[in-house]
């Protein structure tokens, strides 16, 4: 059994799918590790802490791999070089990218897509969109306090006082939730929101203040699968009427809300950004996925006159090394739960079990993943 540690190709992307640590417990699962040259040195890991772990240093180590380990789905390139029939675990990013689920499907791989865990206890230490969540929310903050000219603590001193920050959390699931602690932490007085009901409660717990719109819509708006609904018309107009007096009066707003599979919703009107006061800072972490805030840019700090929009992609990637050590965690956890037979020290992949029907994407030459059937 021979696991290989891709490279990532992506230049955006500094996390690596395995640490020393995990690599070393695939080796004492009887697996050969195979890791390319340099693929963890922007996480703070190099090659020499990898073979000191017992794993191989190898260039085109992904070649024979029976199993290859990647942050980001594998190109048309990479996928080139890996043999049938051989697993490759990723974040695969799978809706609305058809046209490379296919591809990975005639590459005759076995394509797993770890976003898609699903949302249940036995799987939560394999759930990297919690792990990689929980510290952007984190980043979030620490990066609008960067950008944000005063301090977020009250302080009190003989020069005079400073007022603590007003931060507003809008989305409160894995990240918004470490936001709101992160903030609180930092002294700043927390507001926070969400479509969810279950979400008043924790939000309460952390020590801040719960504000939304609590109507009939509200009390069923979250999935059997513990995610939210898209809210109706009628619904976010109402919303849009609280966040607009509301946002007028904050100085620091992180947005996180997010809809798997459908566009972010839309939460911040340019209006509401231009009635903030100058020096304001939004954090827009559902950037990549259409925004909540108006006037986010991917990649950039953008001015709407002098508030400022936070719009970095791959926030987790902005603590590469505390991102991928969990990353890895949930990647190794995966492996010996549902795809190695820990005591035959082989692959067995456990395709009847729910975790493995809910990420698997491809399998002997089909996408097989239900929410990903080709249309006929
Ligand atoms: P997410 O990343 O999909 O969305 C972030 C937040 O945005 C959610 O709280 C969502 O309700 C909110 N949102 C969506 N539309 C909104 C709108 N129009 N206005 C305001 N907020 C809006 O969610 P995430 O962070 O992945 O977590 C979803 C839930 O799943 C949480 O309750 C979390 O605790 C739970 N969970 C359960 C796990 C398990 O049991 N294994 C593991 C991880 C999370």
């Amino acid at each position: 059994m021979r696991i290989a540690v891709a490279r990532e190709t992506d230049a955006a992307e500094p996390r690596v799918a395995a640490t020393p640590e995990t690599a070393k417990k695939f080796v004492a699962l009887g697996a050969e590790v195979v890791v390319e040259p340099g693929a963890g040195v922007a996480s703070g890991i190099l090659d020499a802490d990898y073979e000191a772990a017992g794993a191989k240093v190898a260039a085109g180590g992904v070649k024979d791999a029976d199993i290859v380990l990647k942050v980001r789905r594998p190109s048309a390139e990479e996928i080139k070089s890996y043999k049938k029939g051989a697993i490759v675990v990723a974040i695969m990013d799978p809706y609305g990218n058809d046209a490379a689920l296919k591809q990975l499907a005639d590459a005759g791989v076995a394509a797993f897509a770890m976003e898609l865990m699903p949302r249940i206890t036995r799987a939560q230490s394999m759930d990297v969109l919690s792990s990689q969540a929980n510290l952007a929310g984190y980043r979030a903050v620490i990066d609008a306090a960067e950008e944000y000219g005063r301090a977020l603590p009250m302080m009190m001193t003989a020069a005079g006082t400073v007022p603590a920050a007003k931060v507003f959390i809008m989305g409160v699931g894995v990240a918004g939730l470490q936001a709101i602690a992160t903030a609180r932490r930092l002294g700043a007085i927390v507001t926070a929101t969400d479509v969810r009901p279950a979400t008043k409660e924790q939000v309460e717990s952390l020590g801040a203040k719960f504000l939304a719109v609590e109507d009939e819509e509200f009390k069923n708006a979250q999935t059997a699968g513990g995610y939210a609904k898209e809210m109706s018309k009628e619904y976010q107009a109402k919303q849009a009427a609280l966040t607009a007096e509301h946002i007028k009066k904050q100085d620091i707003v992180i947005t996180t809300a997010l809809i798997p599979g459908r566009p972010a919703p839309k939460l911040v009107s340019k209006e509401m950004v231009a009635s903030m006061r100058p020096g304001s800072v939004l954090v827009d972490l559902a950037v990549e996925r259409g925004g909540n805030v108006e006037g986010a840019k991917a990649g950039e700090v953008a001015k709407a006159g002098e508030v400022k929009i936070v719009g970095y992609l791959n926030v987790p990637g902005r603590l590469a090394a505390s991102a991928s050590a969990l990353y890895a965690k949930n990647l190794l956890t995966f492996l010996e739960t549902v795809v190695i037979d820990k005591k035959e020290k082989k692959i067995a992949v456990a395709w009847d079990d729910e975790i493995i029907k809910g990420t698997a994407l491809t399998r002997d030459g089909a996408v097989i993943h239900p929410n990903f059937q080709p249309k006929s």
